[in-house]
């Protein structure tokens, strides 16, 4: 039993290492522009940036100079005399919901087994790193994603309408990811940081008012990002259409966003369960 359950956890280790070195999230605000490093080991000539894989018409740009712009995409490549190592900063300008996914950053003809990066964008409507509370203007019908970025982690996951008080919560969890209603949270632990990912999907007039995204912490104080929005009804309803809804579906590794129905999103949230307990079990094993 005891030999099993330590093999379960290196298959575990060794999957979660090679997933949070391979992937990284990355935030942009919806209209915005966001641009994301791609570091490399070594130079390369040929550099490539790529929707989900580089084949046919997932690649963006595909060029040997420097400086290259096609469309809304753009590359720019820093030779190592001004830094450590080689980077190509690729860039989205004027984000929609729909550049959303997976892109890959590379450089083609390097030698160096690491030439390709990955990195997941997540588009949203504000980023919330508490220098501002924003006030947002929503269609009623619409949805909403704000992504609160604090400078520390914390257990305990909180949205609220108002200021977390005892009849203010919107859904609060212990886990990665909760959904309650039309509301949802999902969190994400970084290197000496963490993210956490509210939305409200079908807005609607009387949800205008103002929120608050929370880490609730036992030892050190607690962590809050506020914002306020107003919802106003959209003149003609036959020319409503919703949005779909973004969610994130996570496997070992970060959030893939991905349009979910209600039923996938419940098995990945029993999948996820499993993962925990899985990880505070070799937590467990490890201490021993
Ligand atoms: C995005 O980039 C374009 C082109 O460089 C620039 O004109 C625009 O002002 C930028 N937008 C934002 C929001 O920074």
């Amino acid at each position: 039993m005891k030999v099993h359950h330590s093999l379960f956890c290196l298959i575990f280790v060794s999957l979660q290492v090679r997933s949070s070195r391979s992937v990284e999230t990355h935030y942009g605000v919806s209209g915005g522009n966001i641009t994301f490093p791609c570091s490399f080991l070594s130079s390369g000539k040929i550099k490539i940036f790529c929707r989900e894989t580089c084949e046919g018409e997932n690649i963006l740009i595909r060029t040997r100079d420097d400086a290259a712009q096609i469309g809304r995409y753009r590359t720019e490549y820093e030779r190592e005399a001004s830094r450590t190592f080689p980077v190509l900063q690729v860039s989205i300008l004027e984000l929609t919901r729909s550049d959303a996914g997976r892109y890959q950053c590379g450089l083609e003809d390097s030698p160096s087994s690491d030439s390709f990066l990955d990195f997941r964008l997540v588009v949203v409507d504000a980023l919330l790193d508490g220098n501002k509370v924003p006030h947002l203007h929503r269609d009623a019908g619409s949805s909403l994603t704000i992504a609160c970025s604090f400078e520390d982690s914390g257990r305990k996951r909180l949205f609220c309408r108002g200021g977390c008080g005892k009849d203010e919560v919107l859904v609060q969890t212990d886990a990665v990811r909760a959904d309650r209603g039309r509301y949802s949270i999902e969190y994400e632990k970084r290197r000496n940081a963490a993210v956490l990912l509210v939305t409200i999907t079908q807005l609607t007039q009387s949800d205008s008012g103002r929120y608050r995204c929370k880490l609730d912490r036992a030892i050190r104080s607690d962590l809050d990002r506020d914002f306020s929005i107003t919802v106003t009804d959209v003149p003609d309803p036959s020319t409503f259409t919703p949005t779909a809804t973004q969610s994130f579906s996570s496997t070992s590794e970060s959030f893939s966003p991905a349009v979910s129905s209600e039923t996938s999103s419940l098995c990945q949230k029993s999948a996820f369960k499993g993962q925990w307990l899985i990880s505070f079990h070799c937590n467990f094993i490890l201490m021993i």
